[in-house]
């Protein structure tokens, strides 16, 4: 079943137009993967999702509820949880500040116990939770920003660029705890990506955005092995 879909979207900024007639579905417990060119409107597509874009014409559907004209904190609580590409955590606050502050939104009784889940979840942050996050390497950095994410139980994840500018080996450990995340934990994720290939290797369904328009729709692991579309547009050969 499609958790999160779009219809017939147009969206953008304004009056500036960057998405056209995008039909978009995410399946429950799945991970949708949306790859594409710089600019090509990855970003917008989550934006929209969130309420964050302008919305032009077409729906935004979360568990077969209309959500497009919705405020983005709306969106929010009804367990759609955004994690920007340009990250949200405070340098100069403890990683367990950070934590609590993703959490502001709950009872303050709970606040500590999905504290202590999100911990579980990531026993190396544990080790760090009174370190200042500044301190913290590139992949730590990704771990609490996703761990932030989860304080609030979402039932879905959008991802942006996670992993871009990490070194390999902690893209990977980045994308295994993607995987784990659904396997483990039934949820659900849209999951934007520049390592694309590595993307689509662990990915259900994937996207392919060109210029605002889905060039490609269908399976993950078959668009890494398109003949056209993973050596023009991934850089993949
Ligand atoms: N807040 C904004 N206001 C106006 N235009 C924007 C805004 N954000 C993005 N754009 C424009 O919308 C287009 C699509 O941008 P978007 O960020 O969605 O691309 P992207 O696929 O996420 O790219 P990247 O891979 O570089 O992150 C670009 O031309 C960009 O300049
Ligand atoms: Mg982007």
């Amino acid at each position: 079943m499609a958790m999160l879909e779009t219809k017939k979207l147009y969206a953008g900024y304004g009056k500036l137009r960057v998405l056209f007639d995008i039909n978009f579905k995410a399946r429950e417990k799945e991970i949708t993967v949306v790859v594409g060119p710089n600019g090509a409107g990855k970003t917008t597509l989550l934006n929209s999702i969130a309420g964050i874009a302008t919305i032009h014409d077409g729906q935004v559907l979360f568990e077969n509820r209309d959500i497009t004209k919705m405020a983005p904190h709306k969106i929010a609580k009804l367990g759609i949880s955004y994690l920007l590409q340009m990250g949200n955590i405070v340098s100069s606050l403890t990683v367990e500040e950070n934590l609590m502050i993703a959490g502001y939104l709950l009872p303050k009784e709970e606040v500590k116990d999905r504290v202590d889940e999100v911990l579980d979840l990531f026993p190396r942050l544990r080790e760090f939770i009174k370190r200042k996050a500044g301190t913290l390497s590139g992949g730590e950095r990704r771990m609490l920003a996703i761990g932030m994410a989860l304080m609030r139980r979402p039932k879905i994840l959008l991802l942006d660029e996670m992993t871009t500018d990490l070194a390999p080996i902690l893209v990977k450990m980045v994308l295994e705890k993607v995987v784990e995340l659904r396997d483990k934990h039934g949820l659900t994720i849209v999951l934007v990506e520049q390592n694309a290939k590595r993307a689509l290797e662990i990915g259900d369904r994937a996207y392919l955005l060109v210029s605002g328009t889905i060039r490609y729709e269908g399976d993950s692991k078959e668009l890494l092995e398109h003949p056209e579309f993973s050596k023009l547009y991934l850089g993949i050969t």
